[in-house]
């Protein structure tokens, strides 16, 4: 019998654009490992994306715009299978199944629900939202997502980490009190994810912040969201001699420690460095370096537009392969659920044959 491919899973939520955050963060290392043997599942967490809504939403039409995009950035649905978390409905069920045994005090601290209850403490008016019974659930949808693929690896940024382990934790119990091995615990967790700071120079590129940088914005959008970062302290001594991206530029101040991880990330590496050394140097060249930004951002993103606005690169193209990837992973779930529902003593369902 030929050993078992490794398993990587990852998700991201349908939040309509993708941005240089999630594409540094996230694809960029899917389009890598889309390369290795391991059997690659992405998919689009719609459900997920539901536990904050308060009115009828476009998360069908963001989804598949996302799925443009991915397509467009070069991930390959022939080699990575690539479908939408609710075209896999046995991972309500699972889900289900595993909020049997997960106990509310463990929920009450993870970082979704948490950040949002100080949001609302902060401003009881806040998109007129309460706590959901699905926002206080996220990590055991999460749970049931990594382990009905049964996988192996999975690649998060910090921020999720957490909900991660919690998904080890809900298996190693499952499988503990049930006296079983119905489900396979994740082996690792995490990638070396870059955070990219905001175009604000806030911490982290994030949508609802209104501080990205997006894959499908235009020369004259990227320019003048370039020009907008704030760089308004003169070139300081750096305490380091080193060029490396990781030492230098957490020390640059504000908007210019986004501007340069910016070039250092679609740039030649020579223009990075020479900016680098110009800022050693001292002197007013912000405004070429904000031209260089623009510039390089432009030419990144060029390839991308077009692929996102090939004709071929269309819904029907979309659906097509979501339909035959959601085939693919519809066995390895129900093995799962069935085998969940066996352990817990419902017995496996009648109709699924
Ligand atoms: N919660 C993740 C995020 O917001 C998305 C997600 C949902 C996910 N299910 C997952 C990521 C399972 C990895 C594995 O980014």
């Amino acid at each position: 019998m030929s050993a078992r491919k490794e398993v990587i899973l990852s998700g991201i939520r349908p939040t309509g654009r993708l941005h240089y955050g999630n594409y540094f963060g996230a694809i960029h290392h899917f389009l890598r490992l889309q390369q290795s043997d391991a059997t690659c599942f992405y998919f689009i967490a719609d459900y997920h994306a539901l536990t904050t809504i308060t009115e009828k939403t476009e998360i069908y039409r963001q989804t598949l715009d996302m799925l443009r995009t991915y397509v467009a950035c070069g991930l390959d649905p022939a080699k990575s299978i690539v479908y939408r978390q609710s075209d896999l409905p046995s991972t309500a069920e699972l889900s289900l199944l595993l909020g049997m045994i997960t106990n509310i005090g463990h929920l009450e601290r993870g970082t979704t629900y948490k950040d949002k209850m100080i949001k609302i403490q902060d401003d009881p008016k806040i998109d007129g939202n309460p706590l959901s019974y699905g926002l206080l659930g996220y990590p055991v949808l999460m749970a049931a997502d990594i382990l009905i693929v049964k996988a192996d690896v999975v690649p998060v940024g910090d921020d999720q980490r957490q909900h991660v382990e919690m998904a080890c934790d809900i298996a190693e119990k499952f499988n503990h009190r049930f006296g079983c091995e119905a489900l396979h615990r994740p082996r690792a967790v995490g990638r070396d994810a870059l955070r990219l700071p905001g175009l604000d120079g806030s911490a982290k590129m994030g949508k609802s912040d209104n501080n990205t940088l997006d894959l499908l914005d235009d020369p004259k959008t990227v320019l003048t969201k370039i020009k907008g970062v704030v760089t308004s302290t003169d070139p300081l001594p750096l305490d380091t001699d080193s060029n490396d991206p990781d030492q230098v530029i957490p020390k640059l101040p504000g908007g210019l420690s986004v501007l340069y991880r910016l070039l250092n990330l679609v740039a030649p590496e020579e223009v990075y460095l020479d900016f680098l050394q110009q800022y050693r140097d001292g002197g007013k060249f912000y405004g070429n370096l904000k031209k260089a930004v623009a510039e390089h951002v432009s030419k990144f993103n060029e390839p991308i537009i077009e692929k996102f606005n090939d004709p071929a690169n269309n819904d029907d193209f979309i659906m097509d392969f979501l339909r035959e990837n959601a085939k693919k992973v519809t066995p390895v779930a129900l093995d799962t659920v069935e085998a969940c529902r066996e352990a817990m003593g419902i017995g496996r369902s009648l109709y699924r044959g």
